[in-house]
C-alpha cells in the first residue's frame, strides 16, 4: 500500500517510518524544505531512539522517501495521513489551522478511492469538518476521512507503534473501517486489539487518554506535597497504591510537572472542548492550574536558598521535558530558567540531547555546557530537571567539590539521599522531607516540615 504522511515531525516521521517497516511504501512530505533536504541527506532532525537507523534501513529498501512535492506524492497514495502540528491557541483551545491548510492542499490531488487519515491530535468533530473542506474542492466525488490517533511517547515511539496496546480507528462508513483494518493487519495479526469507532469517538479517546494520564501524574505530584510535609516517602506510597491492578504502577512518578508537546496542549484543548459542549472538565481545569503552579513552586524553592538572589549561580541539569528525547516543548526546565533569569540569577545548563533546542530559545542569556561538571562549577545550587541516566550516576565527590554552594535539588528523585547528604549537601527531592548535610558523627538532620527556606540560606556557612 502507498501512504503519504503530511508533516514530517515527531509524529509523522515516526509513523511513516514504522508503516514502511510493515511493508508499506511511504512518502513523508513537509512544508519545510530544510527538514526534507536534511532527511534526504540522511540527517534526522529529531532525536528518537532507533529512528535514524530505521529510517536509513527503510530508505535503503526503497520503501521510504522524503519530498516537498505534495501533489506528486498524494496523487498516487491509497492513504494520506495528516500529521501536522495542532498547537494551542492563546485561549488554550486547539489551533486547527495547519490541519485545515493540509486538507485544502491535498484535496485537489487525492486519488479516486484514497482515504484521508487524521493522525494529528484533534478535537471532536474535526474529521467531519475536514471532510467538508475536501468536498468543496472535489465536487461530487466521494471523500473518505478517518481518525487514527497516535499514542506514541517520545523516547519509546517505535515500540509504542509496533507493540501498541491498541490501534484506534474512527470511521463514519464501513468501507473506510475495512480499509484501515487491512492497513493495520500486520499489527492485528500480532494480537494487537483493533478498536473501530466513529470519528468523534476516536477523537475523544485520544484526549480522554492523555487527560487521564496527566491526571495520574498531577495526583502523585499532589501526594508528594503531602509526603514532604508529613515526613512520608512518595515512592513508598506510589508503590503501595500502584500494586492495586485497578490503579497500576505506571505514571505514578512524581516530578517537576508534566511537559512536552502533548499533555499541556491536550489538557488545555480538552478543557476547552468541555467548555464548548457545556460539559466543563473541572478536574482537568484544576490539573492545568496545579501543573503550572507546581513549576512556579519548585522555582521558588531554589530561589529560597539563594542569598542574595541576584548574581547567584544555579546549574540546571536536564532541559528536555523527559529523558530519551531532545524535545524541550513546555519542559519544566524552561519555565525554571525563565524564572531564575528574571530574578537576576546566573544560569548554567547541560543536557545530553536537548541543549541545542534550548539554546535556540535562550541564546547567550544562559551559559551552555558540554558536560554536567562544567555546569556545576561554582554553582550555589544545582537542579536536576530531567531523568537522564547520566545524572543518576553523577560523581558526587566531584560535584560537591566543584559547587560553591550546598544545595542539590533532585526533581526526579534520581539520587540516593544518604549519598548526597554524606557529601555535605542539602538534599531537596520530591515527595520526601528536605534532608540536611550529614554531620561529622554521620547523622543527617531531617527537616520536620519544610522550614522557611530563607532560614536555611542564612544558617548555611
Ligand atoms: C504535533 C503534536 O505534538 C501532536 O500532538 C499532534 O498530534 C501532531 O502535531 P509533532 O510531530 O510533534 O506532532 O509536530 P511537529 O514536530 O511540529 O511536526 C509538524 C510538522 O508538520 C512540521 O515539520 C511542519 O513543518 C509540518 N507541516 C505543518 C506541514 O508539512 N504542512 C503544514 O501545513 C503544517
Ligand atoms: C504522551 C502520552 O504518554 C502519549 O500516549 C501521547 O501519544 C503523547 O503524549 P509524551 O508526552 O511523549 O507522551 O511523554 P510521557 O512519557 O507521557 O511524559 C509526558 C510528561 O509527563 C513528561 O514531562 C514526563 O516527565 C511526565 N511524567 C510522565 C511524569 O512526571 N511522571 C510520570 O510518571 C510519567
Amino acid at each position: 500500500m502507498k501512504l503519504v504522511l503530511i508533516g514530517a515531525g515527531y509524529v509523522g516521521l515516526t509513523t511513516g517510518t514504522c508503516f514502511a517497516s510493515l511493508g508499506c511504501h511511504v512518502s513523508c512530505v513537509d512544508l519545510s524544505e530544510t527538514r526534507i533536504s536534511d532527511l534526504q541527506n540522511g540527517h534526522v532532525p529529531i532525536f528518537e531512539p532507533g529512528l535514524a537507523d530505521l529510517i536509513r534501513q527503510m530508505a535503503a529498501a526503497g520503501r521510504l522517501n522524503f519530498s516537498t512535492d505534495l501533489r506528486d506524492a498524494v496523487s498516487s497514495a491509497d492513504f494520506v495521513f495528516i500529521a501536522v502540528g495542532t498547537p494551542s491557541r492563546p485561549d488554550g483551545d486547539i489551533d486547527l489551522s495547519q490541519v485545515d491548510a493540509a486538507a485544502r492542499d491535498i484535496a485537489p490531488y487525492l486519488a479516486e478511492n484514497a482515504i484521508v487519515v487524521i493522525k494529528s491530535t484533534v478535537v471532536a468533530g474535526t474529521a467531519r469538518a475536514v471532510c467538508e473542506i475536501i468536498k468543496k474542492t472535489r465536487k461530487g466525488k466521494s471523500v473518505r476521512v478517518a481518525s487514527n490517533p497516535e499514542f506514541l511517547r517520545e523516547g519509546s515511539a517505535i515500540a509504542d507503534f509496533l507493540e501498541a496496546d491498541r490501534v484506534v480507528v474512527g470511521a463514519d462508513d464501513h468501507s473506510t473501517a475495512v480499509a484501515l483494518r487491512s492497513l493495520y493487519r500486520p499489527l492485528i495479526d500480532k494480537g494487537i486489539p483493533f478498536i473501530s469507532t466513529s470519528t468523534t469517538d476516536a477523537e475523544l479517546i485520544k484526549y480522554a487518554a492523555n487527560a487521564f494520564l496527566a491526571l495520574k501524574i498531577g495526583f502523585i505530584n499532589d501526594v508528594a506535597n503531602i509526603c514532604e510535609n508529613a515526613g512520608g516517602d512518595v515512592s513508598a506510597v506510589a508503590r503501595g497504591i500502584g500494586t492495586d491492578r485497578r490503579i497500576g504502577e505506571n505514571f505514578l512518578q512524581p516530578g517537576p510537572g508534566f511537559g512536552g508537546s502533548c499533555f499541556p496542549k491536550d489538557t488545555r484543548a480538552f478543557a476547552a472542548t468541555g467548555r464548548r459542549y457545556k460539559a466543563p472538565q473541572g478536574l482537568i481545569e484544576q490539573l492545568i492550574s496545579a501543573n503550572d503552579e507546581r513549576k512556579a513552586m519548585l522555582a521558588e524553592r531554589i530561589l529560597g536558598v539563594l542569598e542574595p538572589r541576584r548574581c547567584s549561580r544555579v546549574a540546571i541539569l536536564g532541559l528536555a521535558f523527559k529523558a530519551s528525547t531532545d524535545d524541550v516543548r513546555e519542559s519544566a526546565a524552561l519555565s525554571l530558567i525563565e524564572t531564575l533569569l528574571k530574578e537576576g540569577v546566573e544560569v548554567g545548563a547541560h543536557d545530553p540531547q536537548a541543549r541545542r533546542k534550548a539554546q535556540d530559545l535562550f541564546g547567550a542569556d544562559v551559559t551552555w555546557h558540554e558536560d554536567p561538571y562544567s555546569a556545576v562549577r561554582g554553582a550555589d545550587a544545582v537542579a536536576i530537571m530531567t531523568e537522564w541516566e547520566e545524572y543518576r550516576d553523577l560523581d558526587l565527590t566531584r560535584l560537591s567539590d566543584l559547587m560553591a554552594g550546598k544545595h542539590l535539588f533532585d526533581f526526579r528523585n534520581l539520587l540516593v539521599a544518604k549519598d548526597v547528604t554524606g557529601h555535605g549537601l542539602f538534599y531537596h527531592s520530591i515527595g520526601r522531607p528536605l534532608l540536611w548535610p550529614r554531620t561529622l558523627n554521620g547523622t543527617s538532620g531531617m527537616a520536620e516540615a519544610r522550614p522557611a527556606l530563607s532560614g536555611i540560606a542564612a544558617s548555611v556557612v
